[in-house]
């Protein structure tokens, strides 16, 4: 951990010195509003307990000292508050303080197409992952990094999937109740309850919130075809934004709306197929074309939209950028349906699926905890 080497007050904050030169400023009223003392933070639940707007807006410190982890801050109007010293190392670039520094983030994201991604890279042991945090945080940290990994010899019964997603979070319920079993009986009004193919797409574009992580277990496969197929989508984002710079833009600005009808629902949600967050980073993409809604801009764009259309679902649709196999029983695929485009090729016989979704915060929730079990 960085340590302080100098400090500077000045009537608007404090300017830190650390040991490899990096120079902070911190204004004094963010000081007071991220002090951990019992008027300011509650010791159980960590909630601001301060009422941040009745502080004084000229506040000023005659003086501060590192004391046991904390800076000591002795304020002009005579009481004093702590702020913890990791807390001002996380915060030590403005840049980075949008969330991303307090957070504890696994590896970085390998980015992937069918000639670099390696079958052996995503698997992981379902007794691993039900028996250990330490294997359960090895099944996330590749779904982290690849997109998807697969559980493998889980046991070929619905009470196994829904366990093995509780792992992860609690189980989001949709139009399709909670956890799901499919098969190519037309339950519900979608083409995953036959047995057509589905070209790569996201789910849940008609949803405001799209699933975080989705889980497809194969329970039992007795015939022909049935292949999954996976697309890296950032993989995707990335090619177009180097090749076709025009289509990226217009994935990335084109409100696209989706919707579910069926089953006394009618659901609808709009966004880019590209979803940047204010740091201009690539959040989340969106694609379902079958679950496209009717929508109309004028001429040009509409045109430049279905020309980005074109190159971005090439692109998914070619081999050289999917990893396709069929799920053999037992096998259960996590995915970030944040990330990857998942589908299936056409299929004879008999097909049993069970599956379900969890909700984005509760996967990233996991994976902190795991990786910050205190923090
Ligand atoms: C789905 C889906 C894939 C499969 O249900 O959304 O994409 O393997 N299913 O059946
Ligand atoms: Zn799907």
């Amino acid at each position: 951990m960085a340590t302080i080497v100098e400090s500077k007050l000045s009537s608007a904050g404090l300017r830190l010195r650390w040991d490899d030169g990096v120079l902070s400023d911190y204004l004094w009223i963010w000081l007071r509003d991220h002090a951990v003392g019992a008027d300011s933070m509650h010791p159980i639940t960590f909630q601001r307990q301060l009422y941040t707007a009745g502080l004084a807006a000229d506040l000023t410190a005659e003086s501060v000292r590192a004391d046991r982890g904390d800076l000591v801050i002795e304020w002009s109007v005579g009481d004093s508050s702590c702020v913890p010293l990791d807390l001002l190392v996380r915060c030590r670039e403005p840049e980075r303080s949008d969330g991303r520094a307090i957070d504890s983030r696994p590896r970085e994201r390998r980015l992937w197409s069918a000639a670099t991604l390696d079958d052996d890279q995503v698997r992981v042991d379902h007794r691993e992952i039900m028996s250990s945090e330490a294997g359960l945080l090895a099944w996330l940290e590749r779904v982290h990094r690849f997109g998807f990994a697969i559980a493998t010899d889980t046991p070929s019964d619905p009470a196994a999937t829904e366990a093995l997603l509780r792992r992860v979070g609690y189980v989001r319920q949709t139009i399709f109740g909670g956890m799901w079993q499919f098969s190519d009986n037309l339950d519900k009004a979608d083409t995953a309850y036959t047995t057509l193919g589905l070209r790569p797409h996201t789910d849940g574009t008609y949803s405001h919130d799209a699933p975080g992580l989705q889980l497809l277990q194969c329970l039992r496969f007795d015939g022909e075809g049935g292949e999954s197929v996976m697309v890296d989508g950032f993989e995707t984002a990335r090619r177009l934004a180097a090749e076709h710079p025009q289509h990226f833009a217009t994935l990335s600005t084109t409100m696209v709306p989706g919707q579910y009808i069926g089953d006394g629902s009618h659901l609808m949600a709009r966004r880019p197929v590209f979803r940047h967050d204010d740091q201009g980073q690539l959040v989340q993409v969106s694609f379902n074309n079958a679950d496209r809604a009717p929508f109309i801009l004028p001429a040009t764009e509409m045109a430049a939209f279905y020309g980005a259309l074109r190159a971005f679902e090439t692109l998914v649709n070619d081999p050289a950028m999917q990893w396709c196999r069929r799920l053999q029983t037992g096998e259960a695929m996590l995915f970030d349906n944040w990330r990857l485009l998942h589908g299936r090729r056409a299929y004879t016989g008999q097909r049993e699926m069970a599956g379900g979704y969890v909700n984005r915060e509760d996967y990233e929730s996991r994976l902190r905890r795991l990786l910050s079990p205190t923090g």
